[in-house]
């Protein structure tokens, strides 16, 4: 049956017709997200916020990055006290959004740490034209700080030294879909249906691929289960983020030396690969609304998968990476000191009130076990940078 809501665009067609009539479910997934034309990221139709399509930790107002910007500048400190030959320490961000995280980051380092500031520069790696465009709004005015965009490649030919952070940002990531039937594994596939001249969008079974047969031969050493799971219905869906391996590798050939700081919505695999998420962790964002129906609107709404723990560690840690530790959003904040900016409030004059109340309501929303409190905070260090201690204030039992 035809899902009346998977309706194709004029454009989609044209790209799925051009690959042979179907395509895998990570080629849809890059497509309806960074297709350069008409992707959901590229056209910078995204938008994030409270007013937008989702709200990101950063979106909630300028505690988070204050409170991150703690953990950044002890990083810093290390990199100096190591001793590094580099004269500039590099923030670099990934997949900034808007910005707003890059430019409070900033902001706050240059209160919590004045003399280091004049040390730093801000890089950004953004894939997505429309969305650089937002960002140069936002971070241009920025003063007195050393600011550029730049890419991964570029990067890799004059490494630096710093910090990378990546909010948000692995979870956009395309990922393949694995449905399993009694006796098979299929890649999943999308491609079109006409009814009535119209073209719709529809899933269709793929061969898997090699690299996918790979992946289920080594569940168990990589996320300590077997495929496929015990008592699982027939066509259960799961994901694989079959881009994490390349993108850790190319991440850690842009640092000299340094550490990178993922956060993101994530769960272990026991969770993640379990028999009853039979649809896998897929999901669509727009206004707000979080949505199943992940073929509906493509290129005007978000996709966005959950990352497995075990997996991501794992890539990163055979890509180039050294993991330092691993703890949810709401313990690291906790640790960081978010009680602190929350007892401050109880000083508000009255005519802050409004204000005070807002503010409290984000740092609430920060932590929120049921919410953005549950993701991921996981931290890693470049590999062969044995000289260097990076102390990590986030993993630390919360300060009351
Ligand atoms: C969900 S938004 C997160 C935004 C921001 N980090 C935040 O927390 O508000 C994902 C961002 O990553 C960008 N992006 C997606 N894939 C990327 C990639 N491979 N390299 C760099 N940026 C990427 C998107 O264009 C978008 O700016």
């Amino acid at each position: 049956m035809i899902d009346q809501t998977a309706r194709c665009p004029k454009w989609l067609i044209e790209r799925i017709v051009d690959c042979g009539g179907s395509i895998s479910f990570h080629k849809y997934m890059d497509l309806v997200l960074n297709d350069p034309e008409n992707g959901f990221y590229s056209t910078g139709r995204l938008n994030i916020g409270r007013d937008g399509d989702f709200c990101t930790s950063p979106s909630l107002g300028n505690d988070f990055a204050r409170l991150l910007a703690i953990q950044i500048v002890d990083w810093f400190l290390d990199l100096e006290k190591s001793g590094t030959k580099s004269e500039l320490l590099s923030l670099v961000e990934i997949g900034p959004g808007e910005g707003t995280l890059s430019r409070d980051l900033i902001v706050a380092i240059a209160e919590i740490s004045p003399a280091l500031i004049s040390r730093i520069e801000l890089v950004l790696i953004e894939l997505n034209l429309g969305m650089k465009k937002r960002q140069e709004k936002v971070v241009n005015n920025l003063e007195g700080i050393n600011l550029r965009w730049s890419n991964i490649e570029d990067l890799i030919l004059r490494p630096v030294t710093g910090v990378v952070i990546a909010n948000e940002v692995l979870d956009a990531l395309p990922v393949e879909r694995l449905v399993f039937t009694e006796n098979n594994v299929f890649r999943q596939g999308v491609s079109l249906r006409k009814v009535n001249d119209e073209y719709f969008l529809e899933f269709v079974d793929l061969s898997p691929t090699s690299e996918i047969m790979k992946f289920l031969q080594n569940s168990n050493s990589l996320l300590n289960i077997e495929f496929p799971p015990k008592g699982i219905c027939d066509r259960w869906i799961t994901e694989w983020h079959c881009d994490l391996p390349n993108f850790f590798g190319r991440l850690s050939r842009i640092l000299i030396n340094g550490s990178l700081l993922v956060v993101d919505y994530a769960m272990e695999s026991r969770r993640y690969y379990s028999a009853i998420r039979k649809d896998g962790t897929l999901i669509s964002y727009r206004n707000q609304k979080a949505n199943s129906d992940i073929l509906k609107d493509p290129g005007l709404s978000d996709l966005t998968a959950h990352l497995c723990i075990e997996s991501t560690i794992n890539y990163a840690m055979t890509n180039g990476w050294k993991f330092m530790g691993e703890t949810r959003q709401g313990q690291a904040l906790l640790a960081l000191g978010l009680s602190k900016f929350l007892f401050s409030l109880q000083n508000i004059s009255s005519q802050d009130l409004s204000a005070a109340l807002n503010r409290r309501e984000s740092l609430l929303r920060l932590v929120d076990p049921t919410g953005l409190g549950e993701f991921r905070w996981l931290a890693f260090q470049k590999e062969n940078s044995d000289d260097l201690a990076l102390s990590n204030r986030f993993l630390e039992e919360p300060i009351n």
